[in-house]
């Protein structure tokens, strides 16, 4: 069932994106070779809770850190521990904040300096792929046309979109319905309508599109070992409009590796 939302829940919505925000940001200042991935998890867990709010992955069916952090091979829900991240590594870092009864979800991959020109463009399109899903996600169109705009883009370069993890409604609950998925067919799925909030999450490997689970339950890496990217938003659908209630901007205010040519 689909939770829509009033116009006074989607404020709270923002204000626990704006926390959210915030929180990556204050991650983005200690990325750097060396640090380890728990030292990363312990700054958002300090800082949404800082701010009065609750990171909404802590505890979530027993998952163990604020933050999941997935480095190259590693697509997405790797536990921070005590490996340190290295020049030419690329770290996912996940993170959902629920603030006043309401969760925000959102996700950015960062390369290392040191990361190859490949797989620069890996992270760049797919990071330009959650954008063009977020311009079909408007009142009237169906989830396949925010599907298929992400799958068609990313596609033509070879690169594989992961069939296993998707997308999701966002509201008092971290996982809502509408399931979103990285790849579908156009006017298929769920009508997009005044009120939804939803993640939208591509994650994109460079490699072939499968996926393996780790025997911790939770880790999932591309069963070629090949790297992997990862953009989440969380959005909010009017009448309208679509707005998009996460933020990457202090993030890229942040991160002292300017990476990604904004032209693009
Ligand atoms: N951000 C992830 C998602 O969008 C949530 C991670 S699952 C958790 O589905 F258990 F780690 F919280
Ligand atoms: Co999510």
């Amino acid at each position: 069932m689909i939770h829509y939302k009033s116009e006074k829940e989607v404020e709270v919505i923002k204000a626990s994106a704006q926390i959210l925000g915030k929180a990556h940001a204050e991650v983005a200042k200690a990325i750097r070779p060396g640090v380890k991935t728990k030292d990363l998890d312990k700054i958002a867990d300090d800082y949404i809770q800082d701010c009065g709010g609750r990171p909404s992955f802590k505890n979530y069916r027993g998952y163990p850190a604020a933050l999941c952090i997935s480095v190259n091979e590693v697509v997405v829900h790797g536990i921070p521990n005590e490996y340190e991240l290295r020049e030419g590594d690329i770290v996912s870092i996940d993170c959902g904040v629920k603030y006043n009864g309401y969760h925000s979800d959102s996700a950015y991959t960062y390369p290392l300096e040191g990361a190859s020109e490949e797989v620069l463009k890996l992270l760049s399109r797919t990071y330009e792929s959650l954008y063009l899903g977020i311009a079909q996600a408007k009142p009237g169109n169906r989830i396949g046309d925010v599907s298929f705009a992400i799958q068609h883009f990313v596609e033509q370069f070879g690169y594989g979109v992961v069939r296993e993890l998707v997308g999701h409604g966002v509201g008092r609950d971290l996982h809502e319905d509408p399931e979103v998925p990285n790849y579908g067919k156009r006017g298929k799925g769920p009508l997009i309508k005044e009120g939804m909030v939803f993640a939208i999450e591509p994650m994109i490997n460079m490699g072939s599109k499968n996926v393996v689970q780790e025997k911790d339950g939770w880790t999932i890496r591309t069963n070629d070992r090949k790297p992997s990217a990862h953009y989440e938003h969380t959005i909010a659908v009017f009448k309208d409009r679509t707005e998009i209630v996460t933020t990457h901007e202090y993030i890229e205010e942040s991160y002292q590796f300017k990476w990604r040519n904004k032209s693009q």
